[in-house]
Protein backbone atom coordinates (compact mmCIF):
# COMPACT_ATOMS: atom_id res chain seq x y z
CA UNK A 1 0.00 0.00 0.00
CA UNK A 2 0.95 3.39 -0.98
CA UNK A 3 2.00 5.52 2.31
CA UNK A 4 -0.53 9.04 1.27
CA UNK A 5 0.70 10.71 4.42
CA UNK A 6 4.50 10.36 3.24
CA UNK A 7 3.04 11.55 -0.56
CA UNK A 8 0.67 14.62 0.90
CA UNK A 9 4.24 15.86 2.30
CA UNK A 10 5.55 15.75 -0.87
CA UNK A 11 2.77 17.21 -2.91
CA UNK A 12 0.06 19.33 -1.49
CA UNK A 13 0.85 22.67 0.01
CA UNK A 14 1.16 22.79 3.67
CA UNK A 15 -2.35 24.25 4.38
CA UNK A 16 -3.88 21.61 6.60
CA UNK A 17 -2.89 20.37 10.28
CA UNK A 18 -4.03 17.03 9.31
CA UNK A 19 -4.38 13.85 12.07
CA UNK A 20 -1.88 11.30 11.10
CA UNK A 21 -5.06 9.38 9.47
CA UNK A 22 -5.79 8.61 5.88
CA UNK A 23 -9.66 7.55 5.40
CA UNK A 24 -10.32 5.60 2.59
CA UNK A 25 -14.49 4.21 3.78
CA UNK A 26 -17.78 6.00 5.52
CA UNK A 27 -21.01 4.46 6.32
CA UNK A 28 -23.40 5.84 8.83
CA UNK A 29 -21.67 7.86 11.84
CA UNK A 30 -18.69 5.27 10.78
CA UNK A 31 -15.46 5.98 9.06
CA UNK A 32 -12.46 3.38 8.73
CA UNK A 33 -9.01 3.87 7.92
CA UNK A 34 -6.87 2.49 5.31
CA UNK A 35 -5.46 -0.03 8.32
CA UNK A 36 -9.68 -1.13 8.47
CA UNK A 37 -9.81 0.84 11.79
CA UNK A 38 -13.23 1.98 12.77
CA UNK A 39 -14.01 5.44 14.04
CA UNK A 40 -16.88 7.33 15.44
CA UNK A 41 -17.18 10.29 13.39
CA UNK A 42 -18.26 13.39 15.63
CA UNK A 43 -16.75 15.77 13.22
CA UNK A 44 -19.04 14.88 10.25
CA UNK A 45 -16.49 16.37 7.45
CA UNK A 46 -16.70 19.64 9.64
CA UNK A 47 -20.41 19.39 10.17
CA UNK A 48 -21.56 18.27 6.10
CA UNK A 49 -22.33 14.97 6.14
CA UNK A 50 -25.54 15.82 7.86
CA UNK A 51 -27.04 11.87 7.14
CA UNK A 52 -23.54 10.59 8.49
CA UNK A 53 -21.86 9.22 5.43
CA UNK A 54 -23.11 7.29 2.28
CA UNK A 55 -27.02 7.32 3.10
CA UNK A 56 -28.68 5.46 0.97
CA UNK A 57 -31.02 8.39 -0.18
CA UNK A 58 -28.04 10.29 -1.18
CA UNK A 59 -26.12 7.63 -2.71
CA UNK A 60 -29.76 6.41 -4.85
CA UNK A 61 -30.43 10.35 -6.02
CA UNK A 62 -26.47 10.68 -7.10
CA UNK A 63 -26.46 7.57 -8.76
CA UNK A 64 -29.29 7.68 -10.97
CA UNK A 65 -28.56 11.24 -11.67
CA UNK A 66 -24.61 10.28 -12.80
CA UNK A 67 -25.99 8.24 -14.92
CA UNK A 68 -28.32 11.11 -16.37
CA UNK A 69 -27.02 14.64 -16.65
CA UNK A 70 -24.12 15.96 -14.53
CA UNK A 71 -23.39 19.34 -15.63
CA UNK A 72 -24.79 21.92 -18.35
CA UNK A 73 -24.53 25.22 -18.30
CA UNK A 74 -26.55 27.64 -16.95
CA UNK A 75 -28.06 29.13 -20.19
CA UNK A 76 -30.26 26.02 -19.91
CA UNK A 77 -33.11 24.83 -17.47
CA UNK A 78 -32.27 21.60 -15.60
CA UNK A 79 -34.92 19.98 -13.32
CA UNK A 80 -32.99 19.30 -10.54
CA UNK A 81 -31.87 22.79 -9.84
CA UNK A 82 -35.92 24.11 -10.01
CA UNK A 83 -36.65 21.71 -7.75
CA UNK A 84 -34.33 22.19 -4.93
CA UNK A 85 -34.80 25.83 -4.97
CA UNK A 86 -38.65 24.84 -4.98
CA UNK A 87 -38.50 23.14 -1.86
CA UNK A 88 -35.80 25.36 0.27
CA UNK A 89 -38.45 28.28 -0.74
CA UNK A 90 -41.24 26.88 0.64
CA UNK A 91 -39.47 25.32 3.81
CA UNK A 92 -37.75 28.92 4.59
CA UNK A 93 -38.95 32.50 4.83
CA UNK A 94 -37.61 33.48 1.90
CA UNK A 95 -38.52 34.02 -1.92
CA UNK A 96 -35.99 33.56 -3.82
CA UNK A 97 -32.66 30.66 -4.77
CA UNK A 98 -29.05 31.38 -6.10
CA UNK A 99 -26.72 28.10 -6.02
CA UNK A 100 -22.86 27.61 -5.92
CA UNK A 101 -20.40 25.49 -4.97
CA UNK A 102 -19.47 26.31 -1.41
CA UNK A 103 -20.02 27.82 1.65
CA UNK A 104 -17.41 30.69 1.06
CA UNK A 105 -19.11 31.43 -2.53
CA UNK A 106 -22.63 31.38 -0.71
CA UNK A 107 -21.76 34.25 1.72
CA UNK A 108 -19.54 35.91 -0.67
CA UNK A 109 -22.60 36.07 -2.90
CA UNK A 110 -25.21 37.47 -0.38
CA UNK A 111 -22.69 40.53 0.23
CA UNK A 112 -22.61 40.87 -3.64
CA UNK A 113 -26.51 41.17 -3.61
CA UNK A 114 -26.36 43.33 -0.39
CA UNK A 115 -23.97 45.83 -2.43
CA UNK A 116 -26.24 45.53 -5.25
CA UNK A 117 -29.11 46.65 -2.74
CA UNK A 118 -26.63 49.42 -1.65
CA UNK A 119 -26.54 50.65 -4.98
CA UNK A 120 -29.69 50.55 -5.98
CA UNK A 121 -31.64 51.58 -2.93
CA UNK A 122 -29.39 53.07 -0.43
CA UNK A 123 -27.74 55.69 -2.34
CA UNK A 124 -24.99 53.49 -3.07
CA UNK A 125 -24.17 51.90 0.65
CA UNK A 126 -22.07 48.96 0.56
CA UNK A 127 -20.42 48.67 3.84
CA UNK A 128 -21.25 45.72 5.70
CA UNK A 129 -20.89 45.04 9.74
CA UNK A 130 -19.97 41.74 10.81
CA UNK A 131 -18.37 40.64 14.09
CA UNK A 132 -15.06 39.96 15.75
CA UNK A 133 -14.74 36.01 16.39
CA UNK A 134 -16.69 35.05 13.57
CA UNK A 135 -15.78 32.96 10.31
CA UNK A 136 -17.66 33.77 6.63
CA UNK A 137 -14.62 31.86 4.65
CA UNK A 138 -11.76 32.17 3.16
CA UNK A 139 -11.77 34.66 0.18
CA UNK A 140 -10.04 37.80 0.53
CA UNK A 141 -13.64 39.49 0.88
CA UNK A 142 -14.97 36.90 3.57
CA UNK A 143 -11.61 37.01 4.91
CA UNK A 144 -12.09 40.69 5.64
CA UNK A 145 -15.48 39.84 6.92
CA UNK A 146 -13.99 37.16 9.10
CA UNK A 147 -13.09 39.07 12.35
CA UNK A 148 -10.36 36.86 13.43
CA UNK A 149 -6.73 38.48 13.12
CA UNK A 150 -5.20 35.17 12.44
CA UNK A 151 -7.23 35.06 9.23
CA UNK A 152 -6.36 38.35 8.05
CA UNK A 153 -3.33 39.45 8.79
CA UNK A 154 -1.22 36.99 6.44
CA UNK A 155 -3.44 38.72 3.66
CA UNK A 156 -3.15 42.52 4.27
CA UNK A 157 -4.50 44.57 2.82
CA UNK A 158 -7.89 43.54 2.55
CA UNK A 159 -10.64 44.43 0.49
CA UNK A 160 -12.59 47.67 1.74
CA UNK A 161 -16.45 48.00 2.51
CA UNK A 162 -16.10 45.46 5.90
CA UNK A 163 -16.61 46.49 9.49
CA UNK A 164 -15.94 44.29 12.41
CA UNK A 165 -17.60 44.85 15.52
CA UNK A 166 -17.80 42.31 18.99
CA UNK A 167 -20.64 39.91 18.72
CA UNK A 168 -23.30 39.50 20.86
CA UNK A 169 -23.34 43.39 21.50
CA UNK A 170 -26.35 45.66 19.36
CA UNK A 171 -24.95 48.58 20.64
CA UNK A 172 -21.92 48.42 18.89
CA UNK A 173 -23.42 47.24 16.17
CA UNK A 174 -25.31 50.61 15.95
CA UNK A 175 -22.59 52.83 16.58
CA UNK A 176 -20.94 51.39 13.87
CA UNK A 177 -24.16 51.66 11.26
CA UNK A 178 -23.58 54.93 8.97
CA UNK A 179 -24.75 56.17 5.64
CA UNK A 180 -22.78 53.42 4.49
CA UNK A 181 -23.94 50.42 5.60
CA UNK A 182 -26.13 48.45 3.22
CA UNK A 183 -26.32 45.37 5.79
CA UNK A 184 -25.27 43.70 9.03
CA UNK A 185 -24.02 39.65 8.70
CA UNK A 186 -24.41 37.40 11.39
CA UNK A 187 -23.81 33.85 11.92
CA UNK A 188 -26.44 33.16 14.58
CA UNK A 189 -24.21 30.59 16.48
CA UNK A 190 -20.61 31.55 15.96
CA UNK A 191 -19.06 27.67 14.91
CA UNK A 192 -15.54 27.93 14.16
CA UNK A 193 -15.15 31.17 15.99
CA UNK A 194 -15.90 28.69 19.32
CA UNK A 195 -19.84 27.47 19.02
CA UNK A 196 -20.30 31.17 20.69
CA UNK A 197 -24.48 31.60 21.47
CA UNK A 198 -26.02 35.10 21.65
CA UNK A 199 -28.18 36.17 24.51
CA UNK A 200 -31.48 35.55 23.45
CA UNK A 201 -33.05 39.13 22.17
CA UNK A 202 -29.49 39.37 20.51
CA UNK A 203 -30.65 38.59 17.25
CA UNK A 204 -34.33 40.50 17.26
CA UNK A 205 -32.67 43.59 18.51
CA UNK A 206 -30.45 43.35 15.42
CA UNK A 207 -33.48 42.51 13.16
CA UNK A 208 -35.29 45.79 14.91
CA UNK A 209 -32.22 48.07 13.70
CA UNK A 210 -32.10 47.09 10.55
CA UNK A 211 -35.59 47.78 10.16
CA UNK A 212 -35.00 51.18 11.66
CA UNK A 213 -32.30 52.07 9.37
CA UNK A 214 -33.83 50.34 6.09
CA UNK A 215 -30.43 48.21 5.63
CA UNK A 216 -30.68 44.20 5.32
CA UNK A 217 -30.26 41.69 7.55
CA UNK A 218 -27.92 38.81 6.44
CA UNK A 219 -27.29 35.42 8.00
CA UNK A 220 -24.83 33.23 7.67
CA UNK A 221 -26.04 29.72 8.22
CA UNK A 222 -23.20 27.92 6.46
CA UNK A 223 -23.07 25.96 9.82
CA UNK A 224 -26.11 26.31 11.84
CA UNK A 225 -28.60 25.89 8.51
CA UNK A 226 -30.04 22.62 7.47
CA UNK A 227 -31.36 21.17 10.81
CA UNK A 228 -27.66 21.30 12.84
CA UNK A 229 -29.48 23.49 15.53
CA UNK A 230 -32.65 21.38 15.69
CA UNK A 231 -34.54 23.89 13.31
CA UNK A 232 -34.45 23.50 9.27
CA UNK A 233 -32.54 27.06 9.86
CA UNK A 234 -31.13 28.84 12.65
CA UNK A 235 -32.87 31.53 12.19
CA UNK A 236 -36.46 30.01 13.42
CA UNK A 237 -34.68 29.21 16.89
CA UNK A 238 -34.39 32.93 17.21
CA UNK A 239 -37.69 34.17 16.56
CA UNK A 240 -36.24 36.52 13.64
CA UNK A 241 -36.33 36.40 9.61
CA UNK A 242 -33.23 37.58 7.52
CA UNK A 243 -33.55 39.45 4.13
CA UNK A 244 -30.93 36.99 2.75
CA UNK A 245 -29.57 33.59 4.36
CA UNK A 246 -26.50 31.66 3.25
CA UNK A 247 -25.88 27.71 3.41
CA UNK A 248 -23.59 25.46 2.10
CA UNK A 249 -22.28 22.17 4.35
CA UNK A 250 -25.03 20.10 5.36
CA UNK A 251 -27.61 20.99 1.91
CA UNK A 252 -25.48 18.05 0.13
CA UNK A 253 -24.99 15.39 1.91
CA UNK A 254 -21.58 15.55 1.59
CA UNK A 255 -21.44 16.48 -1.94
CA UNK A 256 -20.31 20.12 -2.54
CA UNK A 257 -23.17 22.68 -2.94
CA UNK A 258 -23.47 26.25 -1.68
CA UNK A 259 -26.51 28.58 -1.56
CA UNK A 260 -27.94 32.01 -1.10
CA UNK A 261 -32.03 32.97 -0.62
CA UNK A 262 -33.09 36.22 -0.55
CA UNK A 263 -36.95 37.56 0.45
CA UNK A 264 -38.37 39.56 -2.73
CA UNK A 265 -37.53 42.85 -1.79
CA UNK A 266 -33.85 41.96 -1.87
CA UNK A 267 -33.50 39.82 -4.74
CA UNK A 268 -32.52 42.69 -7.17
CA UNK A 269 -29.49 40.97 -9.12
CA UNK A 270 -30.44 41.37 -12.83
CA UNK A 271 -29.31 38.82 -15.94
CA UNK A 272 -25.24 38.87 -15.94
CA UNK A 273 -24.78 40.54 -12.61
CA UNK A 274 -24.10 37.17 -10.70
CA UNK A 275 -23.31 33.66 -12.16
CA UNK A 276 -20.94 30.68 -11.42
CA UNK A 277 -20.24 27.74 -14.33
CA UNK A 278 -20.57 24.80 -11.55
CA UNK A 279 -23.41 26.22 -9.35
CA UNK A 280 -26.65 24.46 -9.60
CA UNK A 281 -25.38 21.71 -11.93
CA UNK A 282 -27.81 19.02 -11.94
CA UNK A 283 -25.58 16.16 -9.79
CA UNK A 284 -24.97 18.53 -6.58
CA UNK A 285 -28.60 19.88 -6.52
CA UNK A 286 -30.11 16.19 -7.04
CA UNK A 287 -27.88 15.05 -3.39
CA UNK A 288 -28.93 18.52 -1.96
CA UNK A 289 -32.89 17.52 -3.37
CA UNK A 290 -32.52 14.09 -1.68
CA UNK A 291 -30.69 15.59 1.77
CA UNK A 292 -33.29 18.57 2.11
CA UNK A 293 -36.28 15.97 1.41
CA UNK A 294 -35.02 13.08 3.99
CA UNK A 295 -34.54 15.75 6.28
CA UNK A 296 -37.78 17.23 6.22
CA UNK A 297 -39.39 14.37 5.74
CA UNK A 298 -38.43 12.35 8.23
CA UNK A 299 -38.72 15.95 10.99
CA UNK A 300 -34.90 15.38 11.07
CA UNK A 301 -34.64 18.88 13.14
CA UNK A 302 -37.18 17.48 15.64
CA UNK A 303 -34.95 14.08 15.89
CA UNK A 304 -31.95 16.80 16.85
CA UNK A 305 -33.39 18.38 19.21
CA UNK A 306 -34.28 15.45 21.07
CA UNK A 307 -31.02 13.48 20.80
CA UNK A 308 -29.17 16.78 20.96
CA UNK A 309 -30.68 17.38 24.47
CA UNK A 310 -29.78 13.67 25.65
CA UNK A 311 -26.02 14.66 24.52
CA UNK A 312 -25.86 17.89 26.23
CA UNK A 313 -27.41 15.94 29.60
CA UNK A 314 -24.42 13.29 28.95
CA UNK A 315 -22.26 16.55 28.51
CA UNK A 316 -23.39 18.15 31.34
CA UNK A 317 -22.40 15.05 33.73
CA UNK A 318 -19.34 15.31 32.59
CA UNK A 319 -19.08 18.64 33.63
CA UNK A 320 -19.94 18.27 37.07
CA UNK A 321 -17.24 15.49 37.19
CA UNK A 322 -14.19 17.53 35.36
CA UNK A 323 -13.60 21.06 37.15
CA UNK A 324 -11.22 21.67 34.28
CA UNK A 325 -14.41 21.81 31.90
CA UNK A 326 -15.43 25.11 32.73
CA UNK A 327 -18.89 25.89 29.97
CA UNK A 328 -20.46 23.85 27.80
CA UNK A 329 -22.17 25.65 25.46
CA UNK A 330 -24.51 25.04 22.06
CA UNK A 331 -28.08 24.23 20.53
CA UNK A 332 -28.84 21.00 18.79
CA UNK A 333 -25.60 18.94 17.04
CA UNK A 334 -23.29 22.13 17.41
CA UNK A 335 -22.12 21.49 20.71
CA UNK A 336 -18.46 22.73 22.68
CA UNK A 337 -16.70 22.12 25.52
CA UNK A 338 -14.82 24.40 27.28
CA UNK A 339 -11.67 23.82 29.47
CA UNK A 340 -9.73 26.03 31.43
CA UNK A 341 -6.58 24.88 29.90
CA UNK A 342 -5.02 24.25 26.37
CA UNK A 343 -5.88 20.82 26.55
CA UNK A 344 -7.65 20.14 23.10
CA UNK A 345 -4.56 18.85 21.21
CA UNK A 346 -4.60 16.36 23.20
CA UNK A 347 -7.84 15.53 24.10
CA UNK A 348 -8.59 14.84 20.20
CA UNK A 349 -5.59 12.75 19.89
CA UNK A 350 -6.84 9.82 23.07
CA UNK A 351 -10.12 10.00 21.43
CA UNK A 352 -8.53 9.45 17.72
CA UNK A 353 -6.87 6.89 19.33
CA UNK A 354 -9.65 5.55 20.54
CA UNK A 355 -11.93 5.25 17.89
CA UNK A 356 -13.63 8.81 18.01
CA UNK A 357 -13.08 11.64 15.74
CA UNK A 358 -13.78 15.32 17.39
CA UNK A 359 -12.57 18.85 16.48
CA UNK A 360 -9.98 20.74 18.42
CA UNK A 361 -11.95 24.35 17.58
CA UNK A 362 -9.64 25.97 20.03
CA UNK A 363 -6.16 25.49 22.02
CA UNK A 364 -8.70 25.67 25.02
CA UNK A 365 -12.47 24.02 23.70
CA UNK A 366 -13.18 20.61 21.56
CA UNK A 367 -16.75 21.04 19.10
CA UNK A 368 -19.02 18.10 18.60
CA UNK A 369 -20.66 18.28 14.93
CA UNK A 370 -21.91 14.64 14.53
CA UNK A 371 -24.17 13.66 11.76
CA UNK A 372 -27.97 14.88 12.39
CA UNK A 373 -29.28 11.44 12.47
CA UNK A 374 -26.97 9.58 14.76
CA UNK A 375 -28.87 7.40 17.34
CA UNK A 376 -28.60 7.22 21.71
CA UNK A 377 -26.64 4.40 21.18
CA UNK A 378 -23.65 6.27 19.24
CA UNK A 379 -24.16 9.29 21.92
CA UNK A 380 -23.29 6.09 24.69
CA UNK A 381 -20.47 5.13 22.67
CA UNK A 382 -18.79 7.88 22.59
CA UNK A 383 -19.56 9.44 26.24
CA UNK A 384 -17.72 5.62 26.72
CA UNK A 385 -14.84 7.31 24.89
CA UNK A 386 -14.67 10.59 25.80
CA UNK A 387 -15.16 10.04 29.61
CA UNK A 388 -12.10 8.13 30.38
CA UNK A 389 -9.81 10.45 28.07
CA UNK A 390 -11.34 13.24 30.14
CA UNK A 391 -10.40 11.59 33.29
CA UNK A 392 -6.79 11.26 31.85
CA UNK A 393 -6.24 15.29 31.68
CA UNK A 394 -7.94 15.81 35.83
CA UNK A 395 -4.86 13.21 36.87
C1 LIG B 1 -20.36 30.15 9.15
C2 LIG B 1 -19.47 29.76 8.00
N1 LIG B 1 -19.51 30.50 6.87
C3 LIG B 1 -18.76 30.19 5.79
C4 LIG B 1 -17.91 29.09 5.81
C5 LIG B 1 -17.11 28.75 4.59
O1 LIG B 1 -17.58 27.58 4.01
P1 LIG B 1 -16.68 26.76 2.97
O2 LIG B 1 -15.53 26.22 3.73
O3 LIG B 1 -17.61 25.71 2.42
O4 LIG B 1 -16.26 27.73 1.92
C6 LIG B 1 -17.84 28.30 6.97
C7 LIG B 1 -16.92 27.15 7.04
O5 LIG B 1 -16.62 26.63 8.07
C8 LIG B 1 -18.65 28.64 8.09
O6 LIG B 1 -18.62 27.91 9.22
Amino acid sequence: MSDWQELEKQYYMRTFTRMPVTLVRGQGARVWDDNGKEYLDFVSGWAVNSLGHCHPAVVGAVTEQVKTLIQTSNQFYTVPQIKLAKLLVENSCLDRVFFCNSGVEAVEGSVKLARRYGRLRLDGAYRVITTLNSFHGRTLSMVAATGQSKHQNPYVPLPDGFVNVEYNNVSSIKKATSTDTCAIMLEPIQGEGGVNLPDEDYLKEVRAWCDEKGILLILDEVQTGIGRVGTLFGYESFGVEPDIIALGKGLGGGVPIGAFLAKEHASVFSPGEHGSTFGGNPLACAAGYATLKYIIDEDIPGRVRQNGAYFMSELERLKSRFDFIVELRGKGFLIALQFDRDCSDSVVKSCLDRGLLLNAVKPNAVRFMPPLNITKNDIDEAMEILEPVLAEVDK
